[in-house]
């Protein structure tokens, strides 16, 4: 699979998931632009690894709640591109601007949700789809189980967010599909060297050793190159004929039954799972 020749724009790839996609298209062969909001020294490092595996780009910056800053955006990845074939819309704002339960969030933090997410894909095509070439490759990046589920009651205005963006996916895909283009959003397990890593220790081991007992059936959390990879995939030539989709990527989490404790449900041990 090569995507020598290609342009990409992966958003919030200073660091994290996004960076680890950045990576995987660059060794695919595309060229690609590292964007960032507040990490400037990170973002640059991102492009240091492109160039590490023989490809290149350039760092740009913008806060993807703010409309006109996404078009700036753009209208930089056309002067220095020419063109476009791969939209990755992956950025989304520390935790603490939105993390609050539904009977006391206000609107603000709900505002903040919806605008980096839901607005800004929005946005985002609308500015991507002129400059992208036919068979064009646009993907979201989701997190379903917020938007499926209501347990995790401080992920409300997230939740929400991310189910209008995977409803815009959808939208999008039929619109788009004239010109071969794709659109489809992938929806992460929880993964190493991202957001998890910013969480309070005892929380992030929590994490993980829920994982590693059996909750995800393979037995450890993904790492962003997992996800590169299946950005990868949905990029490549023979991925074409897939538009409109939710991807879950997450080792089989999201097949697991809350509803039965795992005693009960006889999910075979992963080989080389273990506690943190
Ligand atoms: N991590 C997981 O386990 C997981 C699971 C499911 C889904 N996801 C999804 O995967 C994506 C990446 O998650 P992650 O954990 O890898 O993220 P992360 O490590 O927290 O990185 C967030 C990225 O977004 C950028 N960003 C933050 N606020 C922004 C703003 N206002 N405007 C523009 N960019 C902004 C950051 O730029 P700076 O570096 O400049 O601050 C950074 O590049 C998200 O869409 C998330 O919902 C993650």
């Amino acid at each position: 699979m090569t995507l020598r020749g290609k342009y990409a724009l992966v958003t919030g790839s200073s660091r994290g998931i996004g960076r680890g996609i950045a990576v995987k298209l660059a060794e695919s062969g595309a060229k690609v632009a590292v964007h960032y909001y507040q990490k400037e020294d990170h973002a640059k490092a991102t492009l240091e690894k492109l160039r590490a595996c023989g490809s290149d780009g350039f760092v740009l910056q913008a806060d993807v709640c703010k409309p006109e800053e996404i078009r700036r955006m753009f209208a930089r990845v056309k002067s220095e591109f020419g063109a476009l074939d791969i939209f990755v819309n992956n950025a989304r704002p520390e935790v603490a601007t939105f993390y609050e339960g539904p009977m006391t969030i206000g609107l603000d933090m709900f505002d903040f949700a919806i605008n980096s997410q839901a607005k800004a894909f929005l946005v985002g095509v609308q500015e991507a789809v002129p400059m992208l070439r036919d068979g064009g490759r646009i993907i979201a990046l989701t997190y379903a189980p917020g938007g499926r589920f209501g347990s995790w009651q401080p992920w409300v205005a997230m939740g929400a967010a991310k189910a209008a963006l995977e409803v815009l996916c959808r939208y999008f895909a039929v619109a788009l599909a004239s010109r071969q283009i794709t659109v489809n959003a992938i929806s992460p397990g929880w993964t190493e060297d991202s957001v998890l890593n910013t969480l309070p220790e005892a929380v992030q081991t929590m994490i993980r050793n829920w994982h590693r007992g059996g909750w995800t059936p393979m037995g450890k959390l993904g790492t962003p190159s997992d996800i590169g990879n299946a950005v990868a995939l949905l990029c490549s030539a023979e991925a074409n004929w897939i538009t409109g989709q939710i991807l879950d990527v997450d080792g089989g989490a999201s097949l697991m039954d809350a509803h039965l404790p795992l005693e009960i449900q006889q999910v075979p041990a992963a080989r080389g799972a273990q506690a943190a």
